[in-house]
């Protein structure tokens, strides 16, 4: 449904070309990741948001660059992290977006800006996690420059009362402030690549009802090893996991997003995903 024309103020506004336009209200790097608060207008969007993304524009909010100014052309991808509806004025919401591509040109441009910078996004986009209401046990798989794009599956596991356990792959002990990101009642692990994560994951495999996964591409080898050693074989709805795809135009048409599937085809992670079953995907 097309969301209803509404202007907080000349910034914060649904755009007549099918965008929205927000205002940066902080941006800071956490653990390797980019945190970016935006005010949006109020109605981007009401429903499950983990693994779902927006395109940014990275550009001078002024008329002239944005018809202009092509220096970054390409928008970058930032992962829904949370949502807070109504909280800084009528018909404005809180969204907190986040990025592990932080060597990235253009998503240096978007954590360089400053408080009240206006952005222009498109979104949200992409298919994300859904819970089966089954689920009572989810164990979240990641690094911790990604691991805020599952921000919002870990609140609503925990808001349904259930149990989540939080395994991040990273050489060093887990900086205060992504500490401070990850809710109190979940229980948290870190371990170095090796067999102590091997060990640490095939234990989380094995307890989980459901296991949400943001991983570098390379680890995905490793994830499917260790689901066969814990539950024998990759069964349908266990394992989802946040495709490291290459998401630049969402729609579709530029094919940067291609993703190899396990029945030999290949599909658009923009649209079909970014969120696949791991028994859908071709991994190693
Ligand atoms: S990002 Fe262009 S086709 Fe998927």
């Amino acid at each position: 449904m097309k969301p209803m024309q509404f202007t907080v103020n000349a910034h914060i506004a649904f755009d007549g070309d099918g965008t929205v336009n927000g205002m940066i209200a902080s941006a800071r790097v956490v653990a390797g990741s980019l945190l970016l608060t935006l005010t949006l207008p109020a109605g981007v969007a009401h429903e499950p948001l983990a693994g779902r993304y927006f395109l940014a524009r990275c550009v001078e909010p002024t008329e002239w660059a944005r018809s202009h100014d092509w220096t970054l052309s390409l928008r970058r991808p930032l992962f829904v992290a949370g949502w807070r509806p109504a909280t800084v004025a009528a018909g404005a919401e809180r969204w907190l977006l986040t990025s592990s591509q932080l060597e990235d040109v253009g998503v240096n441009w978007l954590a360089a800006q400053p408080v009240d910078m206006p952005i222009n996004l498109v979104g949200p986009l992409g298919n994300g996690f859904a819970l089966p209401s089954h689920t009572r046990q989810l164990a979240v798989v990641s690094e911790p420059a990604r691991v805020a794009a599952l921000l919002p599956l870990i609140h609503a596991m925990l808001d349904r009362g259930g149990r989540v356990v939080i395994l991040l792959q990273a050489h060093n002990s887990i900086e205060p402030l992504l500490r401070d990101l990850l809710p109190l009642a979940t229980e948290v692990h870190q371990e170095a690549p090796g067999a102590d994560w091997r060990t640490r994951l095939q234990d989380a495999l094995a307890w989980a009802d459901v296991v949400a996964t943001a991983l570098p591409a390379g680890e995905m080898a490793g994830l499917l090893e260790a689901v066969r050693t814990a539950r024998l074989r990759v069964e349908r709805g266990l394992v989802h996991c946040l495709a490291d795809a290459r998401l630049v135009c969402g729609y579709g048409a530029c094919l940067a997003c291609l993703t190899p599937l396990a029945n030999g085809r290949w599909t658009r992670a923009c649209v079909h995903g970014p969120v696949f079953d791991l028994a859908d995907l071709a991994v190693g």
